[in-house]
């Protein structure tokens, strides 16, 4: 019997695994696949929903780590890490996207000469102020299995010299927990929170960039205070951006179309996605749900990792100058609405090439 350890660790890892875990099951008889979440992300609202919503079974190993500056974080998942790997002997470590967990249990994993996996690999936002895309290079740069996501990542990793009998485009399994749970959508949080189809704005901001500095952030709430003069307005607040927005006493709830709520769980949040008119987002994974799904998104961020979405989906890049995501948000809601298609191969069987490449690999090699 084969093993493979799959790492979770944050919020956007966890619709990432569901569908490999899934499609290993038609594998049983000949891979273990087993699950370890480091416990980066550890709220019930930014862990354990995903959990009960995705399907996933209760992790096989659970690290504990929690929150701590960047190195923090990072060695306690590699010292944890390490000893599950050397209990556990798998043939091979797979980890998903671009968070602190990732790089830390690849570079445990390379250490004990076990072969990775990433999937999500290749996407480069050639940002290094943003600590994701040093995880993305560094865990790219020691893996033995890339599967990539879009065009853009075969040709960065093509430029960084990896070799092509590592890299495999395969298409995008978070899109793959998407159209298998897209029938499962409802109306439940539009009517918990009085909102039409088609005629709110919905808005996620997580990034240091936009939400640490106090001058950014007052910026980007009178920007959303504005917008809902015309729309309804819904924020569920990640938990770094709540810390800051107290820290700033820019906390005000008086704005009845200014919606400010808890981290929603991934079918309400996917309900939500579905029915906007327009998102706006820092996030990555949300450039890619929107575009899929054709609906409206403007990113306010500099740069991207994920361009298909901006030369082909419905993702507008306008960068941290609030005056142009604001004008582009008006245009939106007067109706000029940027037409998109969906990118090659996200057509939710991504899991099931990754482990059909995955199982050939390790019972024929
Ligand atoms: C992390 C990822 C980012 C991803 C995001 C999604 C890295 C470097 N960043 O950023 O790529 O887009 O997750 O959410 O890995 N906190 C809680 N409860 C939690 C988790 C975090 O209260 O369950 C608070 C803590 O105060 C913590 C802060 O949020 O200090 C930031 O958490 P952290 O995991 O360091 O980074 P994120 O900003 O969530």
């Amino acid at each position: 019997m084969k093993k493979v350890i799959s790492v979770v660790g944050a919020r956007p890892n966890f619709m990432k695994i569901a569908p490999i875990h899934r499609a290993f099951q038609k594998y049983k008889n000949h891979v273990k696949h087993l699950i370890c979440h480091t416990g980066q992300h550890y709220d019930e609202k930014m862990s354990k929903v995903f959990f009960d919503d995705l399907e996933l079974p209760k992790p096989d190993f659970y690290l504990g780590i929690g929150s701590g500056s960047h190195a923090e974080q990072t060695a306690k998942v590699m010292i944890e890490f390490e000893k599950i790997l050397i209990q556990e002997k798998p043939d091979l470590v797979l980890v998903v996207g671009d968070v602190n967990s990732t790089i830390a249990c690849s570079l445990t994993a390379a250490k004990l000469h076990i072969k990775i996996v990433h999937v999500e690999a290749g996407l480069r936002s050639f940002d290094k102020m943003m600590p994701e895309e040093i995880n993305r290079v560094l865990t790219d740069s020691i893996s033995d299995y890339l599967f990539v996501t879009e065009k853009s990542g075969m040709e960065n990793l093509m430029h960084e010299g990896v070799p092509d009998s590592k890299v495999f485009f395969v298409g995008n399994v978070m899109i793959d927990s998407l159209a298998y749970y897209l029938n499962k959508t409802n109306g439940a949080m539009l009517s918990k929170f009085g909102l039409e189809p088609g005629k709110y704005v919905l808005v996620t901001l997580h990034r240091p960039s936009n939400v640490d500095s106090k001058e950014q952030l007052t910026k980007l709430i009178n920007m959303l205070n504005r917008v809902s003069e015309k729309r309804k307005v819904l924020f569920p607040i990640h938990p770094r951006t709540l810390k800051n927005l107290k820290e700033y006493n820019l906390l005000d709830e008086d704005n009845k179309n200014l919606i400010l709520t808890d981290p929603i769980g991934y079918i309400d949040f996917l309900s939500l996605t579905k029915n906007a008119e327009l998102i706006l987002t820092d996030s990555g994974g949300i450039q890619e749900e929107s575009t899929y799904l054709g609906v409206q998104c403007i990113t306010l961020r500099t740069s991207t990792e994920r361009p298909v979405t901006v030369e082909i989906g419905t993702n507008q890049l306008l960068g941290t100058d609030l005056n142009k995501a604001e004008l582009a948000a008006n245009l939106v809601l007067e109706g000029n609405k940027k037409q998109g298609r969906i990118p090659d191969l996200w057509d939710g069987k991504a899991a099931e090439r990754i482990t059909e490449i995955l199982v050939d690999e390790l019972i024929n090699n």
